[in-house]
C-alpha cells in the first residue's frame, strides 16, 4: 500500500513512556501501573496500554495513504484521509479492554497461553473520527443493513502489520454488517485519540474502534475494508480470542466449535491497592474501574473488606459534575465508571470488588470457574490482600 509500510523488524519502534510495565518487548506489549488508571476518567495516551502482534507500521507519505474498500461491492474504492475527514466527525468516549486483561492471575490457577497482563490492559479514551455507517452509506450500503444484495454480511478490517501468527501476514478481524451500518453502534474510523492525531502505537493514521467489544476487533493501521459473506477467517478471529469451557485443553480443542468473542462481560478492578499491600490502620480510600461490554452501564459496584462476607456500595462517576446514572443519556455508554469508597481498616484482611451491570450481570466469584486455556476474560471478583502494620510504616 503506498504511503505506509509494515516493517519486518523492530528497528523503527516509537518512543514509549518509562513507567509502562513491559510484558513483551517484541512485539511491544505494555500496561501502565494500576494506580495511574483510576486517577483519570480519560486515560492519557502515553499511559494507555499498548497491545501489538508485530512491528509498528511506518507512514512515509500521508498524502498517498489510502484504504481500499473492496469485496462484495459494485466497484472497489480508495478512501484517502481527506475523504475520511470530509465525513461528519464524531467524538466517542469508549473503553478499550484487551480480552487478556488479568491473564496473569488466571495463569496462577492453572497455566494459560498468551502474554501475561496484570489489571491494566484497559484504558478509556475519546476517539475522534468518522462513523463506519456513514462511510458504508457513501459506497451504497444503507444504514441498518444486515445483508447486501450480493450477499455481504460482514465487514472485514485488514491491517498492514506483519504478524507471526498470520505467517507474516497482516492482523485482521471482522464485525457483522448489521453492527457496522448501525449508527447507534458508534463504530468509528478513528484518526484522533484524546483530541490529538493517533500516535503510531495506537494505529496512526487510521484505526477502527468497535465500542463495547474486546479490543482485538479494533484493528489498527487500516489497509483495507472488505465486505464479505462469512466472518473473517484470520487467526485472531478463528484460532484465538475465543472462550472455551474449563474442560477444554490443548489436546482436545476444536476451534470451530466456538464463536469469536465480541462483547465483553462485566468487569471491575481495584486500582488503588497492589495485590498485597501494607497499610497503616485507619481510613483507606479504595478506588478502581468498572465496565461492561455491549453498551451496558454499571448499576452497582460492591466492595467488601472481609473477603466477601459483607459488602458496601461504592460511589460511581464518569464526568466531573455529571451524576452517573447507568444507561442514561447523560452517561457515556461505552465507557468505564470509576468507583470509590472510603473504609476503616483496623486489621489485615482481603478486600474485594465486584460490579453489577445494567442487565444485572455480576462478576463470577472464582477464577477457577471461568478458567480457559487462552486465559481470556478473567472477570472474577478482584481481590487484594492488605497487611495492617501498627508501627513505623
Ligand atoms: N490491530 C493491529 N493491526 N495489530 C494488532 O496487533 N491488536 C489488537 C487491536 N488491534 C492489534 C490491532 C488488540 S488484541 C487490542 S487489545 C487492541 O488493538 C489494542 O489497542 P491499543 O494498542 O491501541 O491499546
Amino acid at each position: 500500500m503506498p504511503g505506509i509500510k509494515g516493517p519486518s523488524d523492530y528497528s523503527q519502534e516509537p518512543p514509549r513512556h518509562p513507567s509502562l510495565q513491559i510484558n513483551s518487548k517484541v512485539p511491544f506489549n505494555a500496561e501502565p501501573p494500576r494506580s495511574a488508571l483510576a486517577s483519570s476518567y480519560v486515560t492519557p495516551v502515553d499511559l494507555f496500554y499498548k497491545r501489538n502482534h508485530g512491528p509498528i507500521p511506518v507512514v512515509d507519505d500521508i498524502e498517498r495513504y489510502c484504504v481500499d474498500i473492496c469485496g462484495l461491492i459494485g466497484t472497489p474504492k480508495k478512501l484517502y484521509m481527506r475523504d475520511v475527514r470530509m465525513l461528519p466527525k464524531y467524538n466517542v468516549t469508549a473503553t478499550l479492554q484487551c480480552a487478556g486483561n488479568r491473564r496473569t492471575a488466571m495463569s496462577k490457577t492453572r497455566k494459560v497461553r498468551g502474554v501475561g497482563w496484570d489489571v491494566s490492559a484497559i484504558g478509556n479514551a475519546v476517539w475522534g473520527g468518522a462513523k463506519l455507517a456513514d462511510l458504508l452509506e457513501l459506497i451504497g450500503i444503507p444504514k441498518l443493513t444486515c445483508s447486501t444484495q450480493s450477499g455481504g454480511k460482514h465487514v472485514e478490517f485488514v491491517s498492514i502489520d506483519k504478524c507471526k501468527e498470520e505467517n507474516g501476514g497482516p492482523y485482521k478481524a471482522s464485525i457483522p454488517l448489521s453492527q457496522a451500518t448501525n449508527p447507534e453502534a458508534d463504530v468509528l474510523l478513528a484518526y484522533e485519540m484524546n483530541g490529538e492525531p493517533l500516535n503510531r502505537d495506537h494505529g496512526y493514521p487510521l484505526r477502527v474502534i468497535v465500542p463495547g467489544v474486546i479490543g482485538a476487533r479494533s484493528v489498527k493501521w487500516l489497509d483495507s475494508i472488505n465486505i464479505i459473506a462469512e466472518e473473517c477467517q484470520g487467526f485472531f478471529m478463528q484460532k484465538d480470542y475465543k472462550m472455551f469451557p474449563p474442560s477444554v485443553d490443548w489436546d482436545n480443542i476444536n476451534w470451530s466449535t466456538r464463536r469469536p468473542q465480541m462483547d465483553f462481560p462485566v468487569q471491575s478492578v481495584i486500582c488503588s491497592l497492589e495485590d498485597v499491600q501494607s497499610i497503616k490502620p485507619g481510613k483507606v480510600t479504595i478506588s478502581g474501574y468498572a465496565v461492561s461490554g455491549g453498551g451496558r452501564g454499571i448499576e452497582r459496584v460492591d466492595v467488601s473488606i472481609d473477603g466477601g462476607k459483607t459488602w458496601l456500595e461504592a460511589s460511581r462517576s464518569q464526568k466531573t459534575g455529571v451524576p452517573y446514572i447507568a444507561d442514561h443519556v447523560s452517561s457515556d455508554k461505552w465507557a468505564w465508571v470509576l468507583f470509590e469508597v472510603t473504609v476503616d481498616i483496623p486489621y489485615s484482611t482481603e478486600i474485594v470488588a465486584k460490579a453489577v451491570d445494567s442487565a444485572a450481570n455480576v462478576q463470577p466469584e472464582n477464577v477457577q470457574d471461568i478458567w480457559n486455556l487462552r486465559g481470556i476474560l478473567n472477570t472474577s471478583w478482584h481481590r487484594v490482600q492488605v497487611r495492617v502494620g501498627h508501627s513505623n510504616m
